[in-house]
Parts: C-alpha cells; structure tokens; sequence
C-alpha cells in the first residue's frame, strides 16, 4: 500500500501531539504543511521534507496532497474544511468541529455534497482501551450498559493560553476545550444517542474568565445514563488514578504538583503568556525523535456499568471487574501512538468504508457540547435532535 499523501494545515500545538504518529506509522507521510509562522515552516521542511505553504488554499491545492488535516484555531475550521472538499479533498479536522451547530451542520452538509469523508478527531474515542470496551458490552459476562461514571482532572485551565483561549464566546474554557473528547467517550460507550443533556459549569477563577468546571448527567434513548465531571483547575489530578500515566501515554511525575500553576505566575500580562506560548510551539525548537509508546492516550478514569461487570479503561487495556472474578484484558500496543486515526482515515479513503467520526457522529457531539453550555446558562434539562448511533 502506497502511504496516504497527507497535507497539515497548522503547525501548533495539535500537531506537535500528533506528530509522533506521522514519524512513526508508515502508512502516512506529510507531503506538505501550511502555516503563517515561518519557523514553523522551515522546522516542518527540516523534519518532514514535502513543500511548505503560507496559507490553507494554497496546501488544498497542492497536487502532492492527497488529504488534509486541518489542526488550527477553531474559529478556522469551517473555512478551511470547505475549502479542502472544494478542492476535492477527504479531511481530518481537529476537535472541536466548530463554534456553533449550524456551522458543523453545514460542514457535514458540504462532505455529505462532495461524497467525501470527514472525520473529526483526534479525540479520545479514537483511544484503543475505549474501543476495546465498547467491544465487551453486550458480551456474555457483561451484558447490557446502564450507566457511565467519567471524570477527569488536569491543569489545562493554567496551560499557557493566548487571550481569546480565555474566552467562551471565542471557543475558550475547558467544554469547547475538553468536554468534545469527554462525551465523544462516553458517546461511543453508551451507543451515541443521547436524549437529553442537564449540566453546570463554575468559572472559579476571575483571572482566567472561563469554564474551569463542569458536571453534566447525560440521558440516553434506550434508557442508560452517564454523569461526566471535568476540572481544569490544577489541583487533583486524576492522573494519580490511573498509574501515573498522562493523557498522551506519556510517564508523569507524582512530585510536579502545582507545575502548571507556578509557570503561569511569572507572567504579569496576558501579552508576557501569549509570547511564552509561542516558545513552546512547534517550530520555537528542536524536538526529540519520538519513541514508539509504551502506554496508550487516555481522557481519565471511566466507569462503564453493565449488567455484569463494571468497564474500567486504562493506559493498557480494560480492567473487567465482574459478578466473581476480576480480570484485565490487554490493547495491544501499535508502533505509532493514536494509531487509530490512520486506520480510520485509511479505512474511510482507500476502502470507502464508513468511518465512526464521521461528521454526522462529530455535530452530534457538538450538540452535547453546546447542551452543556446551554443546560447551564438556562437552568433546565436540553432535549438532542440531532443524535447518531455507531455506524
Ligand atoms: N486532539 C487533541 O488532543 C488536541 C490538542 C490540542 C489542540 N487541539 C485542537 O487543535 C486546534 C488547534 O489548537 P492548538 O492548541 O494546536 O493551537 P495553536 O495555537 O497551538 O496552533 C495553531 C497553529 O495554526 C497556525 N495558524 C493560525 N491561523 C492559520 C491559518 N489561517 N492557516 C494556517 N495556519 C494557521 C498557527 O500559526 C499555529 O501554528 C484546536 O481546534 C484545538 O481544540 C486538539
């Protein structure tokens, strides 16, 4: 097989997540990067070859790119999105879809026209412990799902952010930010059709004037239900539950508490952080040669409960905790991390095969996302309209 010719639009902090699986699977190699960043330019060229645009429409129309993976700012994914499948191209775009549901309505429209696939992610759902999961319900021994308990905290509130970050009309907070990779799990567990949303979110910190946390109770069609909490406040971090492995796969020191929070204090104005920001972005130095992982992504501890076991993903499997016996079963380690997005991508373009972020299952995420917002400005329970189950 041939790698699949893949052009990146946006060399930042999304990509440098994902570079890892582009050094490491050989089933894809970047052809050609678009970034207005000329550090970001010149490093990708050092590192990958291919040809290095300034803008998105000149990368969609480059003959060397045979799909597009589009990891920029939110507010640009609708445009460039268009632009690719305008161009004839299948796309990757990062979560979150977009800003508001008419526009992930219109992005699903525009790929439903053009007969192309678009797929949304990464996301955690893509992770192979949750798929793996998903696999065990309905199986002898674990029976039916009932109820999904997730949590996550993590620092990402204290994470080096540009001022609109900060903003929730701006796609700012951790629901635009964390809760499309929250319910997205919790999404493929429970089936994927939600019926309704009721949710609070707290914005503790006036210095940083965003959703720092929430809680939302999630009801599905067929009756099971699911209660998700996130915290982006650095204190707790869940990590501690799950073997000291991070989000990435990555080994995370027990003793770095209070890291996040003691970096950011340095910085007196929003400017000082912003520009700190940029040190760390692609581009602003060399990176070390990836490793191939020894654990897999996470998004914190998930409880699935079904009528035999309880489901508990982690970093190297699922742990079954049954009516008598407790046992782990292992997901295989790939070569490359987030692995799955290549296979999905893959499977979508070369085979025709219906992908599982698709962009009718990605608005259908949005639409939590956005319920979760909603469901706390308002006070009340948020029906969903516009729910799909796995294909
Ligand atoms: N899946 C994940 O784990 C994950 C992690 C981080 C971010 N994200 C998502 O990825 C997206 C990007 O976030 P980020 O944190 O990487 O942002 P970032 O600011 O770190 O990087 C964005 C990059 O896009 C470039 N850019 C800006 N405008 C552009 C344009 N018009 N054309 C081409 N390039 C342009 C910037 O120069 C920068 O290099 C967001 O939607 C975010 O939610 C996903």
């Amino acid at each position: 097989m041939t790698p699949l010719r893949l052009g990146v639009i946006g060399l930042g902090r999304a990509f440098m997540l994902m570079r890892a699986t582009f050094l490491l699977d050989g089933r894809v190699r970047l052809t050609a990067a678009a970034d207005p960043r000329p550090a970001a330019r010149e490093a990708f060229l050092a590192e990958f070859g291919g040809r290095a645009h300034d803008t998105a429409e000149a990368l969609v129309d480059d003959p060397d790119v045979e799909a597009v993976y589009i990891a920029t700012p939110h507010q640009f994914h609708e445009a460039q999105v268009l632009a690719a499948l305008a161009a004839g191209k299948p796309v990757l775009v990062e979560k979150p879809m977009a800003l508001d549901l008419a526009a992930a309505r219109r992005m699903a429209e525009a790929a439903e026209r053009a007969g192309l696939p678009l797929i949304v992610g990464h996301s955690h759902s893509f992770d192979a412990p949750y798929l793996l999961a998903r696999s065990l319900i309905g199986t002898p021994g674990v029976g039916r799902l009932h109820a999904i308990t997730a949590l996550n905290f993590t620092d990402y509130l204290y994470r080096p952010r540009r001022p609109e970050e900060l903003d929730t009309a701006q796609g700012g907070g951790v629901v635009f930010g964390q809760a499309p990779h929250q319910v997205e799990v919790v999404r493929l567990l429970g089936g994927g059709r939600v019926r309704s949303v009721r949710a609070m979110t707290a914005r503790p910190d006036p210095k940083r004037p965003t959703e720092g946390l929430y809680a939302a109770f999630l009801t599905f069609e067929d009756g099971a239900f699911a209660t998700l909490t996130y915290s982006g406040m650095g204190h707790f971090d869940t990590d501690a539950w799950m073997g000291w492995g991070g989000e990435l796969g990555q080994a995370k020191d027990p003793e770095a508490h209070g890291a996040a929070r003691a970096a950011l204090a340095r910085f007196a104005t929003p400017e000082a952080e912003a520009a700190f920001k940029e040190t760390r972005t692609y581009g602003a130095a060399p990176l070390p040669a990836p490793e191939p992982p020894s654990r897999h992504n996470h998004f914190g501890p998930v409880i699935a409960s079904c009528d035999h076991a309880d489901l508990l993903p982690d970093p190297l499997g699922v742990a079954v905790h049954g009516d008598l016996e407790r046992r782990h079963i292992a997901a295989p380690l790939r070569p490359a991390p987030r692995a799955e997005v290549i296979d999905e991508l893959l499977a979508a373009i070369r085979d025709g095969r219906p992908p599982l972020h698709s962009a009718r299952w990605s608005v259908a995420t949005m639409e939590v996302v956005l319920g979760i917002l909603a469901s706390a400005a308002e006070g009340r329970e948020i029906r969903m309209a516009d729910q799909v189950g796995l294909p």
